[in-house]
């Protein structure tokens, strides 16, 4: 089932490619615009390099990282990302199997192709040992927000991300192609509210959203509705991560969509330093974008933050195998995030700080 020349988690690109549709690639695989922040992400990691340590003292590596109050296996979440079903046709049914074998966790998107409750489930079908945590897109209309917090909570969810990146862009991979969902495949979480523009139509996402947009205050509002930790993604600088602290934020996932949103922002690995000095320990941060070696996890962790999140890798393990090809890209890093930490002699987690890297220049 999984193809034996898959060694590392881009291997499974052209093999995910090759399985879907020249539509659905578009999707998973585009970025906004000229697709240079998609690049710089990967390429701003290849840059930084790792100090090993020779003979390295250690007998056990242990990736153990505790988050707010939940104690996860290791640090490599799954992103939420929309759609499943466009990568295979058990969706996030499929996904959420793997997480549970992993002991990952999953972070569910409000675009999900199956409902917050199935996701749920599932996840207890499988005793899954993993923390769910649910992803929002805040609206003005604290109703439709609302009503999707108070589901989350009752169907187990254990942390809400708020992303609050815009979700519009001009993605012209998506467009060339005429991208459109096809038919059975729906945000059902959404079911019975005014339907999201559908991706690839920039105007009427761009109009959908000035209509709907929410502000800081709304986090504000968030943080006085629901006790689960809330977790503000899509912070790029560090005056945004900074409102996200003020505004009651538990954590803050240093994240640019995968360079889906705006081309040209920074790589995420890039600014998380700057961010990470100006938060000072007040939040735990995580990154995502980019990230496709346990090595990145290790400079992830060195430059400030607690956890990453993979977004694409796991879709293509889900369009190549279903929950066995997500189990196996997060085995893959798991492995390679174990190996690294040996040969930079860091134990734990906690261990690596800055001087896991060589000084830049
Ligand atoms: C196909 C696709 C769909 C996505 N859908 C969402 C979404 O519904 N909500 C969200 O907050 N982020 C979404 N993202 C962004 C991811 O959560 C994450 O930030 C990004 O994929 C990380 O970069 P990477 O793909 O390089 O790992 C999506 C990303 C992709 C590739």
């Amino acid at each position: 089932m999984i193809p034996p020349d898959i060694a590392a988690v881009t291997d499974y690109e052209a093999h995910a490619q090759a399985r879907m549709t020249e539509q659905a690639w578009a999707y998973i695989a585009g970025g906004s615009a000229d697709e240079i922040t998609v690049r710089w992400n990967q390429e701003a990691f290849a840059r930084l390099k790792l100090q090993a340590r020779a003979l390295p003292d250690v007998r056990d590596v242990d990736t153990r990282v505790a988050l707010f109050g939940q104690t996860l296996a290791h640090p490599i979440l799954l992103a939420p990302t929309a759609y499943h079903k466009l990568a295979h046709p058990d969706g996030e049914r499929a996904t959420v199997l793997a997480a549970a074998a992993l002991e990952a966790a999953m972070v569910v998107s409000t675009q999900a192709s199956v409902s917050l409750e199935d996701v749920a489930a599932e996840a207890r079908s499988a005793q899954s040992q993993a923390p769910l945590w649910f992803q929002l897109y805040l609206q003005a209309d604290h109703g439709l927000s609302g009503a999707l917090v108070r589901r989350a909570e009752a169907a187990g969810y254990r942390a809400l991300v708020v992303t609050v990146d815009a979700p519009v862009s001009l993605r012209n991979r998506e467009q060339r192609v005429g991208f459109t969902l096809p038919p059975g495949i729906e945000a059902v979480n959404l079911r019975g509210q005014p339907a999201p523009p559908a991706p690839g139509d920039a105007r009427d996402a761009l109009r959908h959203l000035l209509a709907t947009a929410a502000g800081w205050p709304d986090i504000a509002w968030l943080r006085g509705f629901t006790k689960l930790p809330i977790l503000v993604k899509g912070i790029t600088n560090p005056e945004d991560a900074e409102r996200a602290v003020a505004h009651g934020a538990d954590g803050v996932i240093v994240s640019n969509h995968g360079g889906r949103v705006l081309d040209t922002v920074p790589a995420t690995i890039d600014v998380l330093p700057a961010i990470a000095d100006r938060v000072a320990g007040r939040v735990p941060l995580l990154l995502d974008g980019g990230v496709r070696r346990g090595t990145d996890i290790v400079k992830a962790l060195a430059l400030g933050a607690s956890a990453v999140l993979i977004g694409r890798p796991y879709l293509h393990g889900l369009a190549v195998g279903g929950a066995v090809g997500v189990a196996h890209v997060l085995t893959i890093l798991r492995t390679e995030l174990e190996v690294a930490m040996v040969l930079t002699g860091r134990p734990t987690l906690a261990a690596i700080d800055r001087t896991v890297l060589w000084p830049e220049g």
